[in-house]
């Protein structure tokens, strides 16, 4: 088999003529706490000191909202409780991307999971990481003394990994971007099923199906499967159809989450100077590095809460919960939970990975765990080596961080 990985044709765009770039307003309520950093800290800290005080989840009008950490982790471990399909399976369903995000405990989950984790595996990540930091350096060489940090920076690196590791590089990358970005507004975050929203999630759904199909294709008819994520789930025999519903899955959870986490990183940073001069220090030690990010992102975190729904009646440390009982985990706020951070508000990057729930736990962490560890601290430590001086007002795509210029100083170390 050659080894010859995606060229990119220039695949028809079923979705041709549909506009779905994500507008500035919109989104509700779930918007106004995304992007309001102050308002999620304190409703998070408030909730955490709650949550202590009382000691059990609260039930508002039949809906569970779980604050503590330990009860926050045991609702990700009681994956027969508590679902997660009910929340995502509808919308990820309607676009046509059933994906594991969308399953709960199966055979169905299971083996699909399998299919994706071992392509993942096979992909050469050395490969990856040189990709980004060629791309991360270029940026930063070329950007004068300020940049953009979202669309010029942390989402055009995300989106060059996620075409790298994927497959799939469509010739109008900015359409490519802003139908990753409408998907995921649509499947995730679209919960009061704004009918706009929706609309933009169906129409970019429909044009990245069409890239994807049309790159499975090629490769197939061609005999040329290639080394990325596509090349590994044909080549382990996964049919089209599964390997565009994995693809496209993984592919709108990898780009705007990435570029707003860093977004949000950099503003923590940038209002905290002792914090941003610790972190520099550390900003060629990449598990540190990490560190920083993830205490950073305790103060604005890149999704504040997590829902599931109860499966059947039962019980969360002695409150009874019925069955379709929406189950809202207050990820934040547990990250700020004393049991499991003590000393919450300070900031420290060697407290344990395990206790963070910014990319989830138990039956569906993070598919991406494995970019995310080098990927951000990367984006996030190359800016800190710049002296990064001041920043700009931020500017919004719905809840999405869209723009931040940032002024840079010093030269690189
Ligand atoms: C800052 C970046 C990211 C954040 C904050 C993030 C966050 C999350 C969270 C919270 C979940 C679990 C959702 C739940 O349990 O309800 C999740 C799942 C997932 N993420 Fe990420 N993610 C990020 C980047 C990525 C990247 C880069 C990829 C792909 C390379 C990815 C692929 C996935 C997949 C496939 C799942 C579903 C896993 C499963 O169902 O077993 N994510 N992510």
């Amino acid at each position: 088999m050659a080894s010859r990985s995606m060229t990119s044709p220039a695949p028809a765009d079923p979705a041709a003529g549909c506009d779905f770039v994500t507008p500035p307003d919109g989104g509700g309520a779930i918007a106004l706490l995304l992007k309001s950093r102050l308002l999620a800290w304190w409703a998070a800290r408030i909730l955490a000191w709650i949550g202590r005080r009382i000691g059990h989840p609260l039930s508002v009008k039949g809906t569970v909202l779980v604050i503590r950490h330990a009860d926050a982790r045991e609702v990700l471990d009681r994956d027969l409780d508590f679902h997660v399909g009910a929340v995502n399976g509808p919308r990820m369903d309607g676009i046509g991307f059933h994906f594991v995000l969308g399953m709960d405990r199966a055979p169905e989950l299971v083996a699909e999971r399998e299919v994706l984790y071992q392509a993942l595996g096979r992909v050469d990540m050395a490969a990856l990481v040189a990709r980004a930091q060629a791309d991360t350096d270029a940026r930063l060489a070329g950007c004068g003394g300020s940049i953009d940090v979202v669309e010029d920076y942390a989402r055009q690196v995300a989106a060059g990994t996620a075409s790298a590791l994927f497959g799939i590089a469509p010739a109008d990358h900015a359409r490519f971007c802003d139908a990753s970005r409408a998907i995921f507004y649509h499947c995730f975050l679209n919960l009061a099923g704004d009918k706009a929203i929706e609309a933009r999630g169906v129409a970019a759904a429909h044009a990245l199906s069409g890239w994807l199909d049309a790159e499975i294709t090629r490769r197939i008819a061609a005999n040329e499967f290639g080394h990325d994520m596509m090349g590994q789930l044909l080549r382990a025999g996964a049919s089209p159809d599964l390997t565009r519903r994995t693809l496209g899955g993984m592919l709108v959870g990898s780009i705007d989450t990435t570029a707003s986490a860093v977004a949000k990183i950099m503003v923590v940073l940038m209002r905290d100077p002792v914090m941003r001069a610790a972190a520099t220090r550390n900003a060629n030690e990449r598990y540190l590095m990490y560190g920083w990010c993830q205490e950073a992102l305790r103060r604005w975190a890149h999704v504040p809460m997590l829902g599931r729904q109860a499966a059947q009646d039962c019980a969360l440390t002695g409150v009874p919960i019925k069955a379709g009982a929406k189950v809202i985990l207050l990820s934040q706020a547990a990250m700020l939970d004393p049991d499991a951070f003590p000393a919450p508000t300070e900031m420290h990057p060697t407290r344990p990975n395990a206790g963070y729930l910014h990319f989830g736990a138990g039956l569906h962490p993070c598919a991406g765990r494995d970019v995310n560890q080098w990927q951000i601290p990367m984006l996030v430590g190359a800016l800190l080596k710049r002296g990064p001086k001041a920043m700009g007002k931020m500017a919004w795509a719905g809840p999405f961080p869209a723009h931040m210029p940032l002024t840079l100083g010093g030269d690189a170390k």
